[in-house]
């Protein structure tokens, strides 16, 4: 018997490029949810658990990261993924709590898959094997433009950017482009915002997405 009084879980996926402001919403959307009284859990990607936080640091800080072909790269991060779903957003989900991902499948197919050039097909695949069914109820891609995005990400750089920092302007134009495309794609599911707004005002759009599909 289902428990009546128990919400249902949600999970919903922040995405957008380095820089977008992602992490900033999510916690003001953890408070806010927090504050009418839901359960949050909040996972990042690549990492989110102990075996994801080693494959993140394989991928995102190996020394020889920049000999890490795209197969390989879209491999750990869909391993750190599946590890993530089944240890942490499906029990999280069970419970009714909302799970707020920084970044999850999305992310896949648009660095692997359209920045890197990996063939969609399999990316999909390889995609859906890792998460199963646990969809996001909602994606929020917080867009900003190119330039934005890559003077952030020099801006708050205090030590040597990181190796997927160090991708050119094209590579992430490409990703800006790829995440608009995928909007267009799952127009019930993701949500483009304007990252160039203030939080307050970015606040405001978030929960506007969000609050009609926690009933
Ligand atoms: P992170 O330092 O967590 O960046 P951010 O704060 O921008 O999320 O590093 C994650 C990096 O990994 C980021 O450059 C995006 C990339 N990434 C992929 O290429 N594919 C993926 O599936 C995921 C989850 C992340």
């Amino acid at each position: 018997m289902p428990n009546k009084s128990k919400p249902a879980g949600k999970l919903i996926s922040f995405e957008g490029s380095e820089g977008s402001g992602k992490s900033t919403q999510i916690a003001r959307l953890a408070a806010h949810l927090q504050k009418i009284g839901r359960e949050v859990v909040a996972t990042r990607e690549p990492g989110g658990t102990e075996i994801g936080e080693q494959i993140r640091n394989i991928i995102v800080h190996n020394s020889r990261g920049d000999e890490m072909c795209p197969e390989t790269e879209l491999l750990l991060f869909t391993a750190a993924r599946a590890q993530v779903v089944r240890e942490v957003i499906a029990p999280a989900l069970q419970r009714g709590a909302v799970v707020l991902s920084d970044r999850y499948l999305d992310s896949s197919t648009v660095y692997q898959g359209i920045a890197r050039n990996l063939a969609p097909g399999p990316v999909s695949e390889i995609n859906q094997f890792a998460v199963g069914n646990v969809m996001p109820d909602l994606t929020i891609v917080i867009d900003v433009p190119t330039e934005v995005s890559l003077a952030r990400i020099r801006q708050r750089a205090s030590d040597l950017p990181d190796r997927m920092e160090r991708e050119n302007i094209s590579f992430y134009t490409k990703v800006r482009e790829g995440y608009l495309l995928l909007a267009k794609q799952w127009p019930g599911r993701v949500v483009v915002l304007d990252g160039t707004l203030t939080p307050d005002q970015l606040d405001q759009l978030v929960w506007a997405a969000v609050e009609p599909r926690l009933a």
